[in-house]
């Protein structure tokens, strides 16, 4: 009895010092956080994350397009909820031709609800996005990191600033590091980003050319394994606009390392994947995950992710906080 007494204090005790602790957080120099509505909306990430978690129960393909949506949203125009405005002329980003499969915008919806009703005008669109790419995959079993907070969301959506503003699946190395610098991001974050390409899917037309007439000589792309170029083939025609391609086939729902095997193996979907290994830093980051004993892949794409979340950010005065997420206020 005295030992659960003194065990529930303990953990009393701990709770609070862990909240005055994370109170302290850093704030970085754009101004984000973790925990920033720890006291504005004490329940914002619960109720961000039962959202996510109800939503993935009755569809677990939902994570990979609720991570990918994080993606463009920080890529274009920065981490400011840009992704998820709708324009009446339908010149949004939704409508740029990259959007392809980009879906869930319904989870974003019911969570940014919840919230208003729990603490209106508090939490930004940007940052739900940010908090669900997270969620999701924690929902997949991948180990959860702190997102920071504290966005603000941006007033602007122009379906022209999507396709020169993402890296394209027929990049090569050079052009990749380089999109991704402009962004703030280094070589190991593209590598270990990149690594999203463990869940989800793609569509033929990304790869038709790796699989008929490469240079014009009706040949298969050279890093592309002959084997795999055969059986992928088999699933794309050349005129296949529409066939869906798991990237990391069979374990396309799993969250895990097995990615990297696949692009070490040549067996990379995209040409943007097998480009990770024309690049010595990103290569040697894809041979060492390879090594289950030497995989630090989870640990490192939280690290990126955070990275990746302060693109272009708006905080303090700057942006709103938009009361429904498809429109400004
Ligand atoms: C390095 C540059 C990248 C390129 C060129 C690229 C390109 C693509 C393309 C072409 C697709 C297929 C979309 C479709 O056919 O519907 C795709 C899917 C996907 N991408 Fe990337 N991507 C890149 C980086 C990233 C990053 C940084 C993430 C997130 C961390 C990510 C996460 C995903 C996911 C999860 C899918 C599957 C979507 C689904 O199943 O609905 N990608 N990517
Ligand atoms: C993607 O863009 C096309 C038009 O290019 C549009 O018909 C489609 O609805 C868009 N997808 C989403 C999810 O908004
Ligand atoms: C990489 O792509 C860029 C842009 O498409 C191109 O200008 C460059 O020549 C390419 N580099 C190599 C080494 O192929
Ligand atoms: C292959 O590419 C070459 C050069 O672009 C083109 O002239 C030829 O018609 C193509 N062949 C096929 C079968 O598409």
């Amino acid at each position: 009895m005295a030992t659960l007494k003194m065990s529930i204090s303990w953990f009393f005790f701990l709770q609070i010092l862990f909240s005055l602790l994370s109170s302290f957080a850093p704030t970085n120099v754009q101004g984000l956080k973790v925990g920033f509505y720890d006291k504005s909306c004490p329940k914002a990430e619960l109720i961000v994350k039962k959202s996510v978690f109800d939503a993935m129960k009755k569809d677990p393909t939902l994570g990979a397009p609720l991570l990918r949506m994080f993606f463009h949203d920080c890529f274009v125009r920065g981490c400011e909820g840009s992704v998820l405005l709708e324009l009446k002329n339908k010149k949004d980003e939704k409508n740029a031709v990259p959007n392809l499969s980009l879906r869930g915008f319904e989870i974003i919806d019911n969570a940014k609800a919840a919230l208003e009703k729990e603490c209106p005008g508090i939490v930004s669109c940007s940052d739900v996005l940010a908090l669900v790419a997270r969620d999701a995959m924690v929902a997949l079993n991948v180990p959860s990191w702190g997102v920071e907070t504290g966005r603000r969301d941006g007033r602007v959506t122009n379906i022209n600033e999507v396709t020169s503003n993402l890296p394209s699946p027929f990049d090569n190395i050079t052009s990749l590091i380089t999109q991704f610098r402009s962004k703030g991001l280094g070589k190991k974050d593209l590598v270990v980003l990149s690594g999203g390409h463990t869940i989800g899917i793609g569509h033929c037309p990304q790869i038709t050319n790796r699989l008929y007439n490469f240079t014009g000589k009706r040949d298969s792309d050279p890093n592309l394994d002959t084997e795999y170029a055969a059986s992928l083939r088999k699933k794309c025609k050349p005129t296949d606009t529409t066939t869906a391609l798991e990237m990391d086939p069979g374990s396309f729902k799993t969250f895990d390392a097995s990615y990297f095997k696949l692009v070490s193996q040549r067996r990379g979907l995209f040409q943007s994947d097998a480009a990770l290994l024309d690049n010595q830093e990103t290569k040697s980051y894809v041979l060492k995950q390879t090594k289950s004993y030497g995989s630090t892949f989870f640990k490192d794409f939280g690290v990126s992710m955070v990275n990746m979340g302060r693109i272009g950010v708006l905080t303090g005065r700057t942006g709103e906080v938009r009361k429904k997420c498809r429109m400004v206020n």
